[in-house]
């Protein structure tokens, strides 16, 4: 079930958000446990990991009990290269954060044996207990990650070829549309089905569209968000814009 939250605009949705990622956080420190977050990249979640390195700064917010997983990155890129995810992630939230490097986790986009780098990552993932709460964005394609449609809920860690509208999405972040790669390396819908929680944001009319094919047409491989309906615990966090189109607010 997908529960819609609308907010007067994304300043007001993120901080809901922090907020709530917050409580899990301290929540488990106070039971002596980790929290274990799914992290998500591109222009969406920014200001979310803006507002949670505040938390951190002014109002105490530890992430030593933290482990992240991220959705995805860039086959072919190290994290060294500055369109990586994982450069996004130490420049977005990591480096500002006490969170223990060794306890992030992003998909390694230069690995050899990829099926087994992608099978190490699902078993991490088991390893830490399941993912407590993942945050996601979504492409104009109906991707959640880089699971470009077509995409199931039997979809887990791996490989997948970029779509050319994706392509054209993030060109101008590398200067020039060639130099996009052409595969990731994603969770699968079904590894994000699997997290106890589910925060997908969306920003902006361009994704007002997306955003009502998910919530209102049936459960679709053409449109990999959808599945989310079938999530018992997924939350939608919007903006005006991005609500526009929907039927029921
Ligand atoms: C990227 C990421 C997705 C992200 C999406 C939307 O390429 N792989 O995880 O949700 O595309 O990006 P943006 O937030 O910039 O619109």
């Amino acid at each position: 079930m997908i529960r819609l939250h609308v907010h007067p605009d994304k300043a007001t949705a993120v901080r809901a958000v922090a907020a709530d990622i917050a409580g899990l956080i301290r929540a488990r420190a106070a039971a002596g446990k980790r929290a274990v977050l799914g992290l998500a990249t591109g222009s969406t979640p920014i200001p979310l990991y803006a507002e949670l390195v505040r938390l951190h700064r002014e109002e105490g917010l530890s992430f030593r009990n933290v482990t992240t997983f991220n959705l995805d990155e860039y086959s072919g890129l190290g994290p060294d290269h500055d369109q990586s995810y994982r450069w996004f992630m130490q420049r977005q939230l990591f480096d500002h954060v006490d969170v223990t490097p060794a306890e992030t986790h992003v998909p390694d986009g230069l690995a050899k044996d990829v099926a087994a780098a992608a099978a190490a990552y699902e078993a991490a993932i088991r390893a830490a207990g399941g993912i407590d709460l993942q945050v996601l964005g979504i492409g104009r394609t109906g991707h959640i990650g880089f699971n470009e449609p077509p995409a199931g809920p039997a979809t887990r860690t791996r490989q997948v070829h970029l779509d050319e509208l994706t392509r054209r999405d993030n060109a101008a972040f590398f200067g020039d549309v060639a130099k996009v790669p052409r595969h990731a390396v994603t969770m699968g819908v079904g590894t994000i089905l699997d997290c106890r929680r589910v925060v997908l944001l969306a920003w902006g009319e361009g994704k007002a569209d997306i955003v009502r094919r998910s919530v209102e047409d049936a459960p679709s491989d053409d449109c990999p968000a959808s599945w989310l309906q079938r999530h018992a615990a997924c939350d939608f966090v919007l903006d005006p814009a991005a609500a526009a189109r929907l039927a029921r607010r």
